[in-house]
């Protein structure tokens, strides 16, 4: 639980900075995944919520949440930030849903609460998934789904914190990345494909796809520079895992 008061600092303090910056992309469609703004469309990760129980696990300003509201789901948004919170309480639309603040790493709902779990770069880049993964798990249903996308360890491994961009070189050990120091105390997590895989199918979830979101060439991305800029088009730089409770 280390990282949850520093994280939560972390995302008050920049929350303002942040939405002024990516909200345009991140809200400008509905459904959009990860840093290339990818339409769930094209992805076909998350399917019809029409009617389900659904938890957005670290849910910022709520794009993703007030969209799967108006579509008929009832709706939960969990995030760690009382700022995050109060952006997306500002930008609720007329299907209302509730908001709670509380930390991936210990779930303040029932077991067997929802039908989907999901986030983009939410509780599963920002809390430990030895912790996060099976508080998920334990409050889906059986046959219930966590589909969540997350950076990629190859991004990870080729993130040049000098420039601030990801290029085609190796700068960080792709064993060990672990804890990723942020900057201003807080921290993000990452995996590797090996350990992934152990600790969702450790926490009883079956992984039905591993979606590696791939942007045509000239998608812009208000996140990450890339050395080549095409570097997305060329390797993964997201993962989106789709896996549902045995
Ligand atoms: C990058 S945003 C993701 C939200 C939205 N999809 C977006 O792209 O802006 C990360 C969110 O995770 C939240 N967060 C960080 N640590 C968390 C934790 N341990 N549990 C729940 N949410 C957390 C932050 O407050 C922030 O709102």
């Amino acid at each position: 639980m280390d990282s949850v008061s520093a994280n939560r600092r972390f995302w008050n303090r920049i929350s303002g900075s942040y939405q002024c910056e990516h909200d345009p992309q991140i809200g400008a469609a509905p459904r959009l995944w990860g840093t290339y703004a990818i339409p769930d469309a094209q992805l076909r990760a998350l399917g019809d919520v029409t009617g389900k129980r659904v938890l957005e696990l670290g849910c910022g300003a709520g794009q993703w949440s007030r969209v799967l509201a108006a579509e008929g789901a009832t709706v939960v948004g969990l995030d760690l930030s009382e700022a995050q919170l109060t952006a997306a309480a500002r930008a609720m639309g007329a299907a209302r849903y509730p908001l709670v603040q509380g930390a991936a790493e210990r779930l303040p709902f029932a077991a067997d609460s929802f039908d989907l779990v999901f986030c983009d770069y939410g509780g599963l880049s920002w809390a430990p998934p030895h912790l996060a993964v099976p508080q998920a798990a334990r409050v889906l249903r059986p046959g219930g789904r966590l589909v969540f996308n997350v950076a990629s360890p190859w991004f990870e491994a080729c993130y040049d914190e000098a420039t601030s961009r990801a290029t085609t070189t190796l700068h960080q050990d792709y064993f060990g990345l672990d804890a990723i120091d942020e900057g201003q105390g807080a921290v993000s997590y990452q995996l590797t494909y090996g350990g992934w895989i152990r600790v969702l199918r450790g926490a009883g979830l079956v992984i039905d796809d591993l979606i590696e979101p791939r942007p045509d060439p000239g998608t812009a991305n208000g996140y990450n520079r890339t050395d080549p800029p095409d570097w997305a088009h060329r390797w993964p730089a997201e993962m989106l895992w789709v896996t549902h409770k045995a």
